[in-house]
């Protein structure tokens, strides 16, 4: 096991700093790639394990996969290459990967047998299972088909109106991509709405897709490979800027940020809080911007309903900022946190509580009490194999008034295994 020891900062963070590119985009650009017919060219893809499980699994299935620099792909695929694997398809420990995969896999005929680490393990997947069962798939696995590893005998799919019970991207997007391979029309609505990528990409194929407020329809079709630079991502820029916030004298930008629908959400739950943090060269039609940081004094905040979908991932480490802000903050409706890759309300509770932060858990939720601008006390923490309460207690230790030392630190491997020289990069850049 490895271990990370940051803090205290000393002097602000600055410079410029590029994160990995947008996870999410990432799986759903190979999936897609794998399906158009023709050869899609991908820069910018996310470079961490979890995405390289998609690309992996795009090869299991016959897409040709060819990389020439990191990050960068050609996938050759279509129809007349995709079958079934030969083998088990490994998605280790990524939620997005098996839910998307075991949609991906209900349109191949033939057998898909999914699996992943011991926390995919404990991930439901009814809510993926159920609406495929009910396209025609079927779909098996631990606990009465509940848990992976899943079995997903595909092929003859019927199209369905689905309203899912969780506001899930994830569901969303495993039921659509069944949906280009199923017999007549197939839609998922939401009351809330939550991050857009496979919309905006299905587009960009030129499906046959129709997207009203609340409600996104797709019909069988044949798709255009994509010619994509993927943006970076969002929820890893989230531990720069809170960091920004955080380390007095900081002024950081953030490049290139998907702040697109669904996933920016975090910049305004700063924004009420007093950050300073303000978007530069915003392109509305690419949707990215540069995000600039500077340190200033937070204030609390309530966090929850139709907001929280837009920044589930970001809670670890918002509650970071939280834990040094003036005033009490609330992060409600939040439950699904307890079903990530660690019980997230449980483990940034722990954590954040073992350096000093003064956090009290609920069923959907957390209640944080700040240190009005004071340092964390510091102290020795773990990761839970969970990459993001890792980098979230990175960077509370960099606002601490002795170390935090993370131990399981090797879990950032699945998102960001350059955040260690990200973190060198931008202490450096700055005094
Ligand atoms: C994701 C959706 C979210 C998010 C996850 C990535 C996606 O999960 O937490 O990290 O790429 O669709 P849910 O769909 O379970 O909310």
């Amino acid at each position: 096991m490895t271990a990370l020891v940051t803090g205290p900062a000393g002097h602000g963070l600055g410079g410029r700093i590029r994160v990995p590119g947008d996870k999410s985009i990432s799986h759903r650009a190979v999936l897609l790639a794998a399906r158009a017919a023709g050869t899609s060219a991908l820069r910018g893809l996310s470079g961490g394990d979890d995405v390289a499980r998609t690309v992996a699994a795009a090869a299991a299935f016959g897409a040709g996969v060819s990389g020439s620099a990191p990050g960068e792909v050609r996938v050759a695929g279509g129809p007349d290459r995709i079958r079934e694997p030969d083998a088990v398809v490994d998605v280790g420990n990524s939620g997005t990967a098996i839910r998307l995969l075991a949609g991906w896999s209900a349109a191949v005929d033939g057998l898909t047998v999914l699996q992943g680490d011991e926390s995919i393990g404990r991930r439901p997947m009814d809510r993926v299972a159920e609406p495929l069962r009910t396209m025609g798939a079927s779909v098996d696995g631990r606990q009465g088909g509940r848990y992976a590893p899943l079995v997903v005998r595909g092929g003859r799919l019927v199209g369905i109106d689905l309203r899912p019970a969780v506001a899930s991207a994830q569901v969303k997007t495993a039921v659509l991509l069944a949906g280009l391979a199923a017999s007549g029309a197939t839609t998922v609505r939401e009351e809330v709405p939550t991050r857009a990528h496979t919309e905006e990409l299905l587009t960009a194929c030129g499906a046959d897709i129709t997207v009203v407020p609340g409600a996104v329809t797709v019909r069988r079709s044949e798709l255009a490979p994509l010619d994509l630079d993927v943006p970076t991502d969002p929820s890893q820029a989230a531990f720069w800027v809170v960091a920004a916030c955080i380390v007095p004298g900081s002024d950081l930008v953030v490049e290139h940020v998907y702040v697109g629908p669904g996933r920016a959400g975090f910049l305004d739950v700063l924004a009420r809080m007093g950050a300073d943090v303000t978007l530069e060269h915003h392109d509305p039609a690419a949707r990215t911007a540069d995000i600039r940081a500077r340190h200033a004094p937070l204030r609390a905040t309530d966090v929850g309903g139709g907001e929280v979908a837009s920044l589930i991932d970001e809670i670890p480490v918002l509650a970071v900022a939280a834990a040094v802000a003036e005033g009490v903050t609330t992060f409600a409706g939040a439950a699904e946190l307890r079903v990530k890759e660690s019980d997230r309300i449980a483990t940034t509770t722990s954590e954040l509580s073992a350096v000093g932060g003064r956090v009290v858990a609920r069923p959907d939720g957390l209640v944080v009490s700040g240190t009005a601008g004071a340092p964390l006390r510091g102290g020795d923490v773990t990761s839970h194999g969970d990459h993001r309460v890792a980098m979230a207690m990175a960077v509370a230790g960099l606002a601490a008034a002795a170390a935090v030392r993370v131990a399981g630190w090797e879990a950032v491997a699945t998102s960001y295994p350059s955040f260690e020289e990200d973190l060198r990069r931008c202490l450096s850049l700055s005094s």
